[in-house]
C-alpha cells in the first residue's frame, strides 16, 4: 500500500512539473533529484536506470546476479517469438541459479529458493546507451517466492548486452524450430 501510494504521489508531481513548464526548470531539476531521493535505495543502481525503474527507498538488494545464457525464440509460422531463456547467474557471494521461463511465467531458480516475476505490470524500457541488439531493461514484481528468496518483492534487470533476434521474421518451414541468441545481464533480488 505505501509502495502505491507513493507512486502514485510521484505520478501527480510530475503532472504538476509538467504543467509547470518551461521557466520552472531549475525548480523540476530540483524536485526532480528530491524525488529521486526518496525512490533510490542505491546510488549504484540509479546509475544503470532511468528513474521509471527506481525502486522504493526503503528497499535493499537481497542478491545481486550476474548471468548469461541464451534468449530462446520459437518461430510461430512468420516471426521469431521469446518464448524462453537459459540464464546462468552467480550472485555476490557464489550463490548460483537458472532463469528460464515455466509455464509462459518468468522464474528464477536458486540452488536454495525459487521466486518468479508478474509481467503484468513490469516496466520494460532500453537501458541508457543500448545497442538495437540489447534486450530491454526491466523491472517487474515478485510472486511465488521460496527459500532463501522467500519475501523478495521486487526483480530488476540490468546492464543487459544481446539477446535480441537480429531477425524478427521467419518462415513457414520454420515453423516450430527455435534459435538462441545469448546475452548478459544483471539480475538483483529486492527485500522491502
Ligand atoms: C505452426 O505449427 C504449430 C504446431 O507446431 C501450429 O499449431 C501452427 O498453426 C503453425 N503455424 C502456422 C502459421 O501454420
Ligand atoms: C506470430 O507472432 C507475431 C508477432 O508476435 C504475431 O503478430 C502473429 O500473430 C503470430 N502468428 C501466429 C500464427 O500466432
Ligand atoms: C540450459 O543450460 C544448461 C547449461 O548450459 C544446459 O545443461 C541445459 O540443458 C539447458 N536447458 C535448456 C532447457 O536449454
Ligand atoms: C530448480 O532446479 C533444480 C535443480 O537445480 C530442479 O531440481 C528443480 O526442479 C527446479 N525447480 C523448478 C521449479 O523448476
Ligand atoms: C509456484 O511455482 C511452482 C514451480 O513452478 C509452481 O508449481 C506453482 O504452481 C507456483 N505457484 C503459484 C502460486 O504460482
Amino acid at each position: 500500500m505505501r509502495i502505491m501510494a507513493r507512486m502514485v504521489a510521484r505520478t501527480a508531481l510530475s503532472l504538476l512539473l509538467v504543467a509547470a513548464g518551461w521557466g520552472a526548470a531549475p525548480a523540476q531539476a530540483a524536485a526532480a533529484r528530491a524525488l529521486r531521493q526518496e525512490m533510490a535505495p542505491s546510488a549504484e543502481y540509479s546509475t544503470l536506470v532511468p528513474a521509471v525503474l527506481e525502486i522504493p527507498s526503503m528497499c535493499t538488494t537481497k542478491y545481486s546476479c550476474p548471468g548469461a545464457g541464451p534468449q530462446i525464440y520459437t518461430c510461430n509460422g512468420s516471426h521469431w517469438e521469446n518464448t524462453n531463456s537459459n540464464v546462468t547467474f552467480k550472485c555476490e557471494g557464489g550463490l548460483m541459479g537458472v532463469h528460464s521461463v515455466i509455464a509462459k511465467v518468468p522464474s528464477y531458480n536458486f540452488t536454495c529458493g525459487f521466486v518468479q516475476g508478474h509481467t503484468q505490470g513490469q516496466i520494460m524500457v532500453p537501458g541508457p546507451g543500448a545497442m538495437p541488439s540489447d534486450l530491454p531493461i526491466y523491472r517487474r514484481e515478485a510472486f511465488n517466492s521460496s527459500g532463501c528468496v522467500m519475501g523478495v518483492k521486487w526483480i530488476t534487470r540490468t546492464d543487459t548486452k544481446g539477446g535480441q533476434t537480429p531477425t524478427p521474421t521467419c518462415t513457414m518451414a520454420e515453423n516450430g524450430t527455435t534459435e538462441g541468441i545469448d546475452y548478459s545481464a544483471t539480475f538483483k533480488f529486492w527485500m522491502c
